[in-house]
């Protein structure tokens, strides 16, 4: 199924050396990013790491200023956020957009209803159950209105509407954010389901335990660099943290370290003769 190994993959969405700068603030730097289909990507880092900033460049909110972004092989540009939707780049943002009076239906086809003169209630009522079948939603109906919706099934009515357009890659920011237990797992299961469909899935997260969860690779972020990528079966939690953190950045300061510790090894075996004369 998607057992292939990460690295064998060609990624569908690459990235390189992708800069972005407001002003005087390098928000991103050089970024290299792949994403294969079928591969769920968390990227995690601190606040203002850029991620955000990422996936508006991705999304045709910001456009990068240097750097290469290609899709399906090629080279595109992604100018504005229609771009991005037609290329098959679909993004659910961390507020999620919904309209709390409408329901279901009207959440999922708001701007995009079926019919070009008049609503086909009946057709996009079809289309609504059959999205979420596929999704394995649990929501009552599609009649209810929005706010009547508990956060997990928010996240799943956004990520549904957002698979209308037929993406390819899907970008969800902190999809598990405000979510309890329950629900977050809900919406973990869900996005094993969007990866079991072929898609490319780009996860922003803040939650160690979640992107261990469902994430095949982890990419971190710091000061709006790269700062390390494991595979997020094998890699422990502090091991990832460290790196967002700086506290062990990368392989020159692995380097360093492992440099001192055999200086000091050296130097305590050639310490006994002097604590010998001290301790007399
Ligand atoms: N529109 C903007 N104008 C000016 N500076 C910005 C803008 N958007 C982001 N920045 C700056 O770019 C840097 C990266 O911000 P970004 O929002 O991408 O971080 P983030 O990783 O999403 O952080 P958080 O976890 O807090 O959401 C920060 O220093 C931020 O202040
Ligand atoms: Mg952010």
């Amino acid at each position: 199924m998607n057992a292939a190994p990460v690295a064998t993959r060609s990624p569908l969405l690459s990235l390189r050396g992708v800069s972005k700068t407001f002003g005087a603030v390098n928000a991103l730097t050089d970024i290299d990013l792949d994403v294969a289909a079928g591969e769920v990507v968390a990227i995690v880092g601190d606040n203002g790491a850029g991620k955000s900033t990422l996936v508006k460049v991705l999304a045709g909110v910001h456009q990068a200023d240097s750097g290469e972004i290609s899709f399906d092989g090629s080279a595109v540009q992604i100018a504005d956020p229609s771009a991005a939707i037609s290329l098959g780049i679909a993004t659910v943002f961390q507020d999620l957009a919904l309209c709390e009076n409408l329901n279901v239906v009207e959440n999922l086809f708001l701007g995009q209803e079926l019919s070009p003169l008049r609503l086909d209630e009946v057709a996009m009522e079809v289309k609504s159950w059959e999205l979420l079948r596929q999704l394995s939603a649990r929501i009552p109906t599609v009649r209810v209105p929005i706010a009547s919706l508990s956060g997990g099934q928010r996240q799943t009515v956004a990520i549904a509407r957002s698979l209308l357009g037929d993406p390819r890659i899907i970008i969800l920011d902190e999809p598990t954010a405000a979510l309890g237990v329950a629900q977050t797992a809900e919406v973990l299961d869900l996005i094993e389901r969007l990866r079991e469909r072929g898609l490319g899935v780009i996860m922003i997260s803040h939650n160690m335990e979640d992107v261990r969860a469902v994430a095949d690779r982890v990419v971190v972020l710091r000061l709006g660099r790269n700062n390390g990528e494991f595979d997020a079966h094998t890699v422990s939690s502090e091991e990832v943290v460290a790196a967002i953190t700086g506290a062990t950045d990368n392989v020159v300061t692995r380097r360093r370290d492992r440099l001192h510790d055999a200086a000091d090894a050296a130097s305590t075996s050639a310490q006994p003769d002097l604590t010998d004369e001290e301790t007399r």
